[in-house]
């Protein structure tokens, strides 16, 4: 859908200027309004313990999406009904700055906007009410509804959406003139009604001094025997009172959530919307579609990213990276120039201009891999810095370590950082070379320059440029394999085996 539709009551030059005025959302600041969020309901069609809006799509619960979407619009109040799961759900949507107010029991829509009545303020002429589970709601389309609301002095102005499948929703039901009569829901509809493509999104802007009277009559007859909030559209128009429905400029932004299929369906719009935003700053993606990019990642120009890659919280990526396929990396800072092979595990760790890590590398939170550091195969860092240059290749465990600039950390290093009670560090100073396998049990530090024999246990610090060798001292014994290979014939000899009988290959036939 390209643009917003034409309301048949609605003057054109009226709705030609809401557009205008709506699209710069900042500028909004809705003082005689309350947005009210219902957010009470359990989601039956999820079957889940978990309350519906509580679901994740795009990176974020699907109420909190919601109350992200209704913040710039700056109303006077922001009012979530909460009931399921309430103080869960409250948690979410107060931390947002939103206030709640206690559905219980549910009783159906139009018995949470009687709820939330209880606690708006008294001066609040407009509610904009939106359902906690349509998530892709944008600011600017609630924006544009309340703009045309005032501007056609309505009592009611319903968002609508016209869907291919408008399965489960309620329909819009216009008169002749095209003037909105009624919204009914599915269950209740003739099956012409039910060939209505114009559905309604239960986003809807209310002049509350109309509204009231219409809620209190509102009576639960219906199929779930609740108080429909859909209802007092009828109700509003037998009052002789003035409602209008909007079309939203993209359909996808009022689907709204019900069951897991609608969730993934919602989740991968999310992701869309967000790899195109990636794309368009200047990163490459390949295969988008499998690509799981949460709403506040960054990504710098030339960076490449491809299939199957999860970047995820607050993750930032600086220019001319490659992020290959299958890594997953959360909350972490990488610099410009980074190459991380296939599949990384990073979280909450820092990689700066030119590291190089993986294929199978993981890095546990706090990880700050300095400019050029190198992190191979198989290596698992935690908790540590690892200074400019400095690489471990192969197999290697460094936790509570800094790693100084220039080391080369053989393969088969491990820092013995535990002992069962605490936690001790590991200090490499520059240039030290680790050899293959060693452990170096902490607290130790290995001074600058210093060698480690392959193969050591270090338990005591190393000066810097000492080699510490601490293994068992080898020793050959010239001849010794001819003799016991002579040694093994001979007891072979004076005891020789059974012969094999022949009898099995007649058994099998
Ligand atoms: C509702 C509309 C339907 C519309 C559809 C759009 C009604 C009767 N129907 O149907 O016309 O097409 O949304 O998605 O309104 N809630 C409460 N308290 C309650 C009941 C529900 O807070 O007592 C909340 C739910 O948590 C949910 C929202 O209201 O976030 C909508 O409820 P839901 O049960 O999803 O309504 P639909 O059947 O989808
Ligand atoms: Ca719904």
């Amino acid at each position: 859908m390209a643009a917003f539709g034409i309301d048949a009551t609605l003057p054109r030059d009226l709705i030609a200027k809401a557009k205008v005025e709506s699209d710069n959302v900042n500028n909004m600041a809705a003082k005689d309004t309350v947005i009210v969020i219902l957010a009470a309901g359990k989601g039956t069609r999820m079957h889940s313990e978990l309350a519906k809006v509580l679901h994740r799509a795009g990176g974020r619960s699907l109420v909190e999406h919601v109350v992200r979407a209704c913040q710039p619009l700056k109303p006077r109040q922001l009012l979530a009904v909460v009931g399921h799961q309430a103080p869960e759900v409250g948690a979410v949507v107060e931390a947002l700055g939103a206030e709640t107010v206690v559905q219980q029991p549910q009783r159906g829509t139009g018995h949470a906007l009687q709820v939330a009545r209880r606690k708006m303020r008294r001066s609040t002429k407009l509610a904009v009410v939106v359902p906690g589970d349509a998530p892709l709601l944008r600011p600017e389309t609630l924006a544009a509804l309340l703009d045309t609301h005032r501007r056609g002095e309505a009592a009611a102005t319903i968002l609508s959406a016209e869907l291919d499948d408008p399965t489960d929703y309620g329909r819009i039901v216009r008169d002749s003139e095209g003037r909105v009569q009624a919204i009914i829901e599915e269950k209740a509809s003739t099956p012409e009604q039910r060939a209505i493509r114009e559905v309604n999104s239960s986003i809807y802007c209310f002049t509350l001094e109309k509204l009231w009277p219409c809620l209190n009559a509102l009576r639960p007859n219906n199929a779930h025997h609740e108080l429909y909030l859909t209802d007092a559209i009828a109700l509003l128009r037998q009052r002789n009172e003035r409602v209008l429905a909007q079309l939203a400029p993209d359909a996808n932004e009022i689907l709204g959530c019900n069951s897991r299929a609608d969730l993934a369906e919602v989740d991968r719009i999310f992701r869309a919307r967000k790899a195109a935003e990636i794309m368009k700053a200047g990163t490459t993606i390949y295969l988008p579609e499998s690509a799981v990019i949460d709403p506040e990642v960054v990504s710098g120009p030339d960076t490449v990213i491809e299939s199957g890659v999860q970047l995820l919280g607050k993750t930032r990526i600086g220019s001319r990276c490659v992020i290959r396929t299958g890594s997953v990396l959360h909350d972490t800072q990488v610099g410009n120039d980074v190459i991380v092979e296939p599949h990384c595990v990073i979280q909450s760790s820092r990689l700066a201009d030119r590291v190089s890590i993986g294929p199978f590398a993981r890095l546990r939170p706090n990880s700050d891999l300095r400019a050029g550091v190198h992190i191979g195969n198989f290596v698992e860092v935690k908790n540590s810095v690892v200074r400019e240059g400095a690489k471990a290749g192969h197999l290697t465990y460094l936790g509570d370590a800094t790693v100084g600039r220039k080391a080369n950390i053989g393969a088969g290093t491990i820092t013995c950082n535990y002992d069962g009670f605490a936690k001790y560090r590991t200090t490499i100073g520059d240039g030290v070379f680790v050899g293959s396998d060693s452990a170096l049990v902490a607290p130790v530090r290995i001074g600058a320059g210093a060698y480690i024999a392959a193969g050591s246990t270090i338990t005591e610090n190393v000066p810097a440029g000492a080699l510490a060798i601490a293994r068992g001292r080898q020793s050959n014994k010239k001849g010794w394999a001819a003799a016991r290979r002579r040694e093994l014939r001979r007891a072979v000899k004076l005891n020789p085996r059974p012969r094999k009988q022949k009898r099995s290959k007649r058994r099998r036939r």
